[in-house]
């Protein structure tokens, strides 16, 4: 049976927020939705913590928001929220610390360096899940919310599943602002009808499994279109976790995280394996390209198909392609139909923050209905919170609403929900060596290894 219900791995080593340092290379700041410098430091250099008010914490002041959200989407449903915020709290001055780099790969060690200098951010996204408990949480760098949250009746909206993602020992540690979906194949439809004729009359251009995958791949590779369109690392993680998933089913997944499963097994060999062939069929530049730019590719007609989680919609919306006019097409990754590969987006409030009430009035609003409903539907994700106003979501969005609700659920590893950061970054190691030699049995054998290293697999 396929679990519907995350659980929270509470046995797994916690970690120090420091271990993410060795998951990316330096800060970027990069250019700001809301108007105000990203990256601009608030507190000043001495480390003054960011943000302290100018007068009482009530007057206003500062309000530094930190998060990757810089790409077509992602950083205009930013720029969403702030508005509705903006509105809400006049008094507040929000500053936009976003660090580009998809899935936080830089962000996070700026934070992390941050964090060490005790000089937080009024709030920062976080990954719900390990990420949350075991780095931030383990620290004691968050408050907790369960005040929050009873004020807003926030636990008769969100998601029972969700609440022990954000959780350790009846402690709510974040507000989920929503649910993104990591396993979806993109597409556009009238290139694979023009590339793939014959397949795609038949109804079949689009692959179900792995290996019907490699089959339309080898012909699209003929025709001298790139079948997949892949970025840097850490989106080869997010492929990783996907042909896992499809190739090895539900419970199977969910199995290698909660130390039920066996990383050694010859299943595991057949997915490493299957995942290596997918990875012949991948764009030579990808380790040169983000995320946004390999489904640049998608649009461009240069490559087939793009797997990503669905900030690539958001992504496509804000190139001006409408799901409703067929000019993108999706799917579940290939063999991974019926399964939602879930991650949240959260945001948090540190310890000893400079403006704590300016950093609670961003919490009530990234919590709130209204919020939620300006930021998802451009972000390209669903609200959390199962009261959304539906009408405002484009197809592809009330597709995914649906499936949130009736499919089986897996948590993903690349966005920070089943393994702790220690055990990501190892994974991450091996699979940089992977990438270089691609040598199955030595990636199994290290995949063994940090799942034994995590404290995860008994070893
Ligand atoms: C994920 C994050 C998403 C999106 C993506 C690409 O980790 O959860 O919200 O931002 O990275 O940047």
């Amino acid at each position: 049976m396929s679990s519907r219900k995350p659980t929270l791995l509470g046995w797994l080593v916690p970690v120090l927020a420091l271990a993410i340092a060795a998951c990316g290379p330096g800060a970027a700041p990069t250019g700001s939705p809301g108007g105000t410098p990203a990256g601009t430091p608030t507190g000043g250099p001495t480390g003054t913590p960011a943000g302290s008010p100018t007068g009482s914490p009530s007057a206003g002041g500062q309000v530094e928001i930190f998060s990757w959200w810089t790409a077509g989407g992602e950083a205009d449903g930013l720029e969403a929220m702030y508005e509705v915020f903006g509105a809400e709290y006049p008094q507040y001055e929000l500053v936009n610390a976003a660090v580009a780099g998809g899935a936080g790969t830089n962000a996070r060690a700026v934070l992390a360096t941050r964090l060490q200098q005790n000089d937080p951010p009024e709030s920062w996204q976080g990954h719900a899940g390990q990420e949350l408990i075991g780095t931030y949480v383990a620290a004691d760098q968050l408050e907790p919310l369960n005040f929050l949250f009873e004020e807003e009746g926030w636990l008769d909206v969100m998601p029972e599943s969700l609440i022990p993602q954000i959780s350790l020992d009846d402690n709510i540690y974040s507000v989920p602002v929503n649910i993104h979906r990591a396993n979806v194949m993109w597409f556009i439809p009238d290139k694979l009808a023009e590339w793939l004729p014959a397949t795609y009359a038949a109804g079949a251009a689009v692959p179900s499994n792995w290996q019907d995958f490699l089959e339309i791949a080898a012909t699209l590779q003929g025709a001298g279109v790139t079948p997949l369109a892949m970025g840097e690392q850490w989106t080869s993680m997010h492929l990783l976790e996907t042909v896992l998933l499809g190739e090895l089913g539900a419970d199977a997944y969910a199995a290698l995280w909660d130390g039920s499963g066996d990383w050694s097994s010859p299943d595991v060999t057949s997915a490493l394996e299957t995942f290596s062939q997918v990875l012949e069929y991948t764009n030579d530049d990808s380790s040169t390209l983000s995320w946004d730019a390999a489904a640049q590719l998608v649009i461009d007609g240069e490559a087939a198909f793009t797997i990503m989680g669905d900030w690539a919609e958001g992504f496509f919306v804000s190139k001006e392609m409408s799901p409703e006019d067929g000019d993108f097409g999706w799917a579940a990754a290939p063999g991974s139909g019926g399964v939602f590969q879930w991650l949240s987006d959260s945001f948090v409030l540190p310890k000893g923050v400079g403006n704590r009430e300016g950093a609670l009035a961003w919490l009530r609003v990234a919590g709130s209905k209204a919020g939620q409903d300006a930021f998802n539907p451009v972000k390209g994700s669903i609200p959390a919170r199962g009261d959304g106003d539906r009408s405002l979501y484009d197809a592809y969005l009330q597709s995914a609403m649906d499936d949130w609700a009736s499919n089986d659920l897996a948590g993903s590893l690349t966005h920070g929900v089943v393994a702790s950061d220690a055990w990501k970054a190892e994974i991450d190691t091996a699979l940089g060596l992977f990438l270089a030699d691609n040598d199955v049995a030595a990636f199994q054998t290290a995949l063994v290894g940090a799942c034994d290293s995590a404290g995860a697999c008994g070893g």
